[in-house]
């Protein structure tokens, strides 16, 4: 085991597993620290015991006296419920009159959110919708209780939710337990991607994998920079030789199908720390650069979900890890590099350093004959500014695929948005003295960037890109989250495999 800053790898052991059971019990004397009930607008949801009344009467009324806007969409009201019932606080949350997935995981959160700013270690949930909705719910608990808060030593930290009470009837042991898994994945995932640069690099991010491997029973197969030179890796290596942290390429089985089924493959970039190398990015918000390896969290995630759940498929995850730094030994712009495909790139601009990394580890996903090669990356700043931190780009070349993952995306509030790779754009990245360049400029950046990639694809494998660029981090706190890592990808990509399963 690897100590970091004294903290342990946060694949080892259950860490941060949350405890989730079911009762039927009566809610107002539960042992839980808090209550937290949704309810629709207009309130219309009344909970079903009666105990609750004389809590929930007067803070109704307190909310909102004309009792006409009750239950507004992400209205929130936290409470001390001061001896009337069992639990500590009680909470209300204002679903509004929607059901869509995404408004809902604010509006829960939002509620969760503020109540465990009061160091709630055991929520009660008062289940209002039907059982099979389970999931979403733990989702929204997990993103909105989670604080990244490892190095805090002023001795303040908030104390972290550990259980979940659902009140509720029949709730099935095997949803408890995907559920259990799905939130676990997401919530380490968040820890990985929220650590600095100098604790998780290549190296160590590595051995995070493998500790996962070991938790889940994995195969995992490391390759280091030697290894990475004789198989001919020249896209990892030319971005990852400006840094004293060599780059690792990773690789990650989950055999849960038939031997001989076709693999999803998963590719995930994972830059520990992107300075932009020679081609040196501003330094005004350059500390938010070590999110750079979310897509590699996000693929490490999907594993650990998809082998908890013991999906019967096949799903390889690919990850190149480097650390895009400047130095006497960095690569330069001008550069041509050989690329494990045996194509020659030329570095227009060393920041755009994913699509070069990403490039060789899509070469390789294609010797696994795949059933279909699915990349995660956080690409390119235009597609921040292209859609904000509202959803994802989804480029590809099948269309069938892009359609399944855009549904998967409105089915898990991790959504997804087309954009075209028409020939004209492919044109854009060509090379004068390479086969393509790694910058075609500012103009149509998530476009191109995609189209890099697909210079690099078989036509005949089904691809789909997705640019989490503006989704992976939130770069201020919102109601329902925490700022930083967002672990966006998992739930999505988890609900898709579950469809091909
Ligand atoms: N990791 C960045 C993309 C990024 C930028 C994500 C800002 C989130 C916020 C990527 O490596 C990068 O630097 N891309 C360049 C590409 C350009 C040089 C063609 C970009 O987007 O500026
Ligand atoms: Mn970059
Ligand atoms: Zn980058």
């Amino acid at each position: 085991m690897v100590d970091l800053f004294g903290i342990k790898l946060f694949y080892d052991g259950k860490m941060n597993d949350l405890h989730i059971t079911c009762s039927t019990a009566d809610p107002s004397k539960a042992n839980v620290d808090a209550l937290l009930v949704s309810v629709g607008e207009f309130g219309r949801e009344t909970p079903p015991w009666k105990s609750l009344g004389k809590v929930l009467g007067p803070l109704c009324e307190e909310s909102d006296p004309s009792r006409r806007f009750f239950g507004k969409e992400g209205s929130v009201v936290v409470a001390p419920s001061l001896g009337r019932i069992k639990p500590r606080f009680i909470a209300l949350a204002g679903m509004g009159k929607t059901s869509e997935v995404g408004v809902w995981r604010r509006c829960f959160g939002a509620a969760v959110r503020k109540l465990c700013k009061n160091s709630i270690r055991s929520l009660g949930v008062l289940l209002p919708f039907k059982h099979t909705d389970l999931e979403w719910v733990v989702l929204a608990i997990e993103e909105a209780s989670y604080q990244f808060q490892n190095f805090k030593s002023n001795g303040d930290d908030e104390a972290e939710l550990e259980e979940i009470v659902f009140f509720a009837q029949s709730v099935s042991d095997e949803a408890i337990r995907q559920s259990t898994v799905l939130a676990g994945a997401v919530r380490r995932a968040r820890q990985l991607a929220n650590q600095p640069g100098n604790a998780i690099d290549p190296r160590t991010f590595a051995l995070e994998a493998q500790q996962l491997a070991r938790r889940r029973r994995l195969s995992c197969v490391v390759w280091d920079e030697r290894r990475l030179k004789r198989e001919g890796f020249g896209g990892i290596l030319a971005v990852g030789c400006g840094s004293v942290h060599p780059p690792r390429f990773i690789r990650l089985d989950y055999r849960g199908g038939p031997a001989r089924q076709a693999p999803v493959v998963l590719v995930g970039k994972a830059l520990t720390f992107d300075s932009g190398g020679i081609s040196i990015k501003p330094s005004d918000k350059m500390d938010e650069m070590k999110f750079d390896k979310s897509g590699g969290v996000a693929v490490l995630g999907i594993m650990d979900a998809v082998a908890g759940m013991r999906l019967k498929m096949n799903v390889t995850g690919l990850i190149p890890a480097a650390e895009n730094l400047p130095s006497g030994s960095a690569c330069r712009p001008g550069d041509l590099v050989k690329m494990l495909s045996g194509k020659y790139v030329e570095i227009m601009n060393t920041d755009a350093e994913g699509r070069v990394v990403l490039a060789d580890a899509l070469a390789y996903a294609q010797r696994l004959k795949p059933r279909a090669v699915v990349d995660l990356a956080t690409l390119t700043g235009a597609c921040l500014i292209a859609f904000a931190r509202e959803c994802a780009a989804v480029l590809g070349n099948d269309e069938t695929l892009v359609e399944q993952l855009q549904e998967a995306g409105e089915c898990t509030g991790e959504r997804l948005w087309p954009m075209p790779m028409w020939p004209v754009f492919q044109e854009k990245v060509k090379s004068d003295v390479g086969y393509v360049k790694n910058s075609a400029g500012r103009e149509g950046g998530t476009i191109t960037g995609a189209c890099f990639l697909n210079a690099f694809m078989d036509k005949s494998v089904s691809w789909a890109h997705l640019d989490i660029a503006g989704t992976a981090w939130t770069s201020s706190e919102e109601p329902y989250r925490a700022k930083g890592a967002t672990a966006f990808g998992i739930r999505l990509i988890t609900h898709w495999l579950r469809t091909l399963a």
